[in-house]
């Protein structure tokens, strides 16, 4: 049996656009969205899901994010151009980051960004000076708090320890509220809320209801001593995806009704008048929809394993050597043939951590067979490198049988574009 993606081999795809190759499921990116949509919803809310484009961000994709009516969140300028050139509106942007650049904050308020979520004080000060130059620009800003909620699978992944290098730790009040001050002074921008991101691959919703309480217990204390109101809550993303058999992800739905029960529990425990929710999920949308498509080159035998070697490898898949991430594969045309090998995919990459999977079991390989690697739509081509000078593969959307670039494989050229040499510099054309 052959493996289909959105109705198409999987083998003619690689057969028709090369490999490595990373391949994404448009209609299940687009269930996945939806799924969310429909979900955090609320008579007491104006809810918002935001995806987080870092997990897979290209032109064709915020498209595909602003037709299915969701928001987006960027962290970078090349993100922020990426939404601009693809027409989002830009009210539905917010704009994080705990190192913005002045060009980055200039390039927000001047594209008329509709949230910017700062991070810290020193942050505030600079934008509240900014922000003097858009005074009609009336940018409404969030700040991204602490609340120490730890919930995470991997230590590389926690963002919410208290010495975090993002946001302001609600152990510190006084920074908060100060902070809060400048924005809020500022006749430019309009101080409406808080920020929290507690991790990713999350799997227990209430670690969610966790972060809810400690945020607006907070919100509740500093409400009492600035007289400034919270209207906002954005709480983040990171909703598990399922990446192996192991993983147990609580349904989309379940999870954003927790979300919305709890916040309306500690809206009324701590009467908040909290008008407005975010959620920022970007794994869980991108990651189960993709494929990563690679050609089987060599088979080699040590004392203690079988490599399976690809014409990929860390370059465009960094995860497992980063997070010890783990994947599953098949062989693409031996779908449902018994798995009766326990192989290691290594990469092209010279690194001996160059690893996409770890001794998992997987049909007989030769030479030439076409492996996919499932789950490898979040934070893959996003992280890609050019390590090794390899090219990073192109991305192929497929829908109702139909597959089409929407980001070209780079070429040769590419990897040299911006190289100069020597006799360049020689000639005086140095800049
Ligand atoms: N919002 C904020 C402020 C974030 O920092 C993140 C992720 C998200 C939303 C989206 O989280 P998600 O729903 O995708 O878990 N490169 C790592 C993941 C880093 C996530 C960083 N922040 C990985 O490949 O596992």
């Amino acid at each position: 049996m052959k493996l289909k993606i959105a109705g198409v081999e999987a083998s003619s795809l690689a057969a028709r656009f090369g490999t490595p190759v990373y391949v994404y499921d448009q209609g299940s990116l687009e269930n996945r969205m939806r799924e969310f949509a429909d979900a955090f919803r609320s008579p007491e809310f104006d809810c918002h899901v935001a995806y987080a484009s870092k997990a897979f961000c290209c032109i064709a994709m915020m498209e595909l994010v602003q037709r299915e009516g969701l928001w987006a969140d960027v962290v970078s300028g090349g993100e922020l151009y990426t939404a601009v050139k693809a027409g989002f509106n830009m009210k539905h942007i917010l704009l994080h980051g705990n190192s913005k650049t002045d060009a980055e904050l200039e390039l927000a308020l001047e594209s008329g960004v509709g949230t910017i979520v700062v991070d810290n004080l020193s942050e505030a000060g600079r934008l509240a000076f900014l922000a003097q130059h858009y005074p009609q620009a009336g940018t409404r800003v969030l700040l991204r708090i602490n609340p120490g909620v730890e919930a995470h699978t991997h230590a590389y992944i926690v963002t919410a320890d208290i010495d975090s290098k993002f946001g302001i730790s609600i152990t510190r009040p006084d920074e908060i509220c100060e902070t809060c001050r400048i924005l809020h002074e500022s006749p430019a921008l309009t101080f409406a809320g808080f920020h929290a991101h507690i991790g990713s691959q999350i799997f227990e919703p209430e670690a969610f209801a966790a972060e809810i309480d400690k945020v607006c217990s907070f919100a509740k204390q500093f409400q009492d001593q600035t007289g400034i109101q919270v209207s906002c809550l954005d709480l983040g993303g990171g909703f598990a995806a399922r990446y192996t058999d192991k993983d147990d992800c609580p349904p989309i739905p379940v999870i954003c009704r927790q979300i919305l029960e709890a916040a309306a529990r500690a809206k009324k425990q701590y009467g908040l008048q909290v008008k407005e929710l975010i959620i920022e999920p970007g794994r869980s949308i991108a990651a189960e929809a993709g494929y990563t498509l690679y050609t089987v080159g060599g088979i080699k035998d040590t004392d203690h394993r079988r490599y399976v070697f690809v014409n990929g490898g860390m370059n465009d898949n960094i995860r497992p050597a980063l997070y010890q991430a783990e994947y599953d594969a098949d062989l693409a045309d031996h779908l449902k043939e018994p798995k009766d090998e326990v192989v290691t995919i290594a990469g092209k990459c010279c690194e001996s951590g160059d690893i996409i999977a770890s001794d998992i079991r997987l049909q007989h390989a030769e030479p030439g067979d076409i492996l996919a690697v499932y789950t490898t739509g979040a934070y893959g081509q996003s992280m890609a490198s050019n390590y090794n000078r390899l090219a990073v593969p192109g991305t192929l959307f497929v829908k109702d049988g139909l597959a089409h670039w929407v980001i070209r494989p780079q070429t040769p050229d590419d990897l040299i574009r911006n190289d100069l040499s020597l006799n360049h510099t020689e000639a005086g054309e140095a800049e």
